[in-house]
């Protein structure tokens, strides 16, 4: 499978400085496109566009929405729909981030109605997933990426493979290693990989549903973590800012 390296860049850039970084990734990156590996990069909302615009036509290269709300028009004050982000450039969504988990109040329930709805509306699905330190310190991994998925396949009925395939990713994020410079062994990452591919299995009876892995991913540890099994990507946040550190990662 390829492997796919998305860029999170959370509340940073403005639409200049985001237009710098993809023309850097355009002239970096061969223009038949890579082979084995897409890039794949989450603006704000106000960036999308620049972004899109500077990525179009590339074969590796595609552009998400950070957030949506699932509705597809009306009296939502400061929301952004589906149809807004693909009028943007978007292909993909991301759904369940941690940060919208924990700071906005994002119930796994709206995380589900959210994936369902983007998936229902053509754009593309990284789901987001993950176990807070005090969650894996009580030896509750397992249990909370079961519950997690669980409310997503369970909210679906009819998510199977076929109407899976090629629309939807998940990024497991354990909470504990996001933007705080600890980074999850390789064994934690190859150990929690496990339990989501056999998780997915029994949702979806899906083997190939990529899963990626996020969480302070850096260039000096990239390569490790994107070659081990079922390992299918990497989410970076803080490293993928400078175009030269996300780069490294790409290649690693
Ligand atoms: P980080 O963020 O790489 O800065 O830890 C990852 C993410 O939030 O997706």
């Amino acid at each position: 499978m390829q492997k796919l390296l998305a860029a999170n860049w959370k509340m940073y850039k403005t639409r200049e400085q985001a237009e710098s970084w993809a023309r850097s990734m355009i002239q970096a990156l061969p223009p038949q496109g890579l082979s084995g590996r897409s890039v794949l990069v989450f603006p704000p909302a106000t960036a999308i566009a620049a972004v899109a615009q500077v990525f179009s036509g590339h074969p590796s290269l595609s552009v998400g929405g950070q957030n949506f709300y699932p509705g597809t028009e009306g009296a939502f004050t400061g929301e952004i729909s589906v149809e807004m982000l693909r009028d943007a450039g978007a292909q993909w969504v991301l759904a369940g981030h941690s940060e919208r988990r924990h700071i906005m109040g994002e119930a796994d329930a709206l995380v589900a109605q959210k994936v369902l709805f983007a998936l229902e509306h053509g754009l593309r699905v990284m789901l987001c997933i993950g176990e807070t330190l005090e969650e894996r310190e009580a030896g509750k991994l397992t249990e909370v990426l079961e519950r997690q998925l669980g409310a997503v396949f369970s909210a679906a009925g009819k998510l199977d493979a076929a109407s899976l395939a090629g629309r939807f990713a998940v990024a497991y994020e354990p909470v504990w290693a996001i933007g705080t410079g600890k980074v999850a062994g390789t064994a934690e990452v190859a150990e929690a990989h496990a339990v989501v591919r056999r998780l997915l299995e029994s949702f979806a009876g899906e083997s190939r549903i990529p899963v990626l892995y996020g969480g302070s991913v850096k260039p000096a540890n990239a390569g490790a973590i994107v070659h081990l099994d079922n390992v299918d990507g990497l989410l970076v946040g803080g490293a993928s800012l400078d175009p030269q550190s996300f780069l490294q990662i790409v290649s690693a």
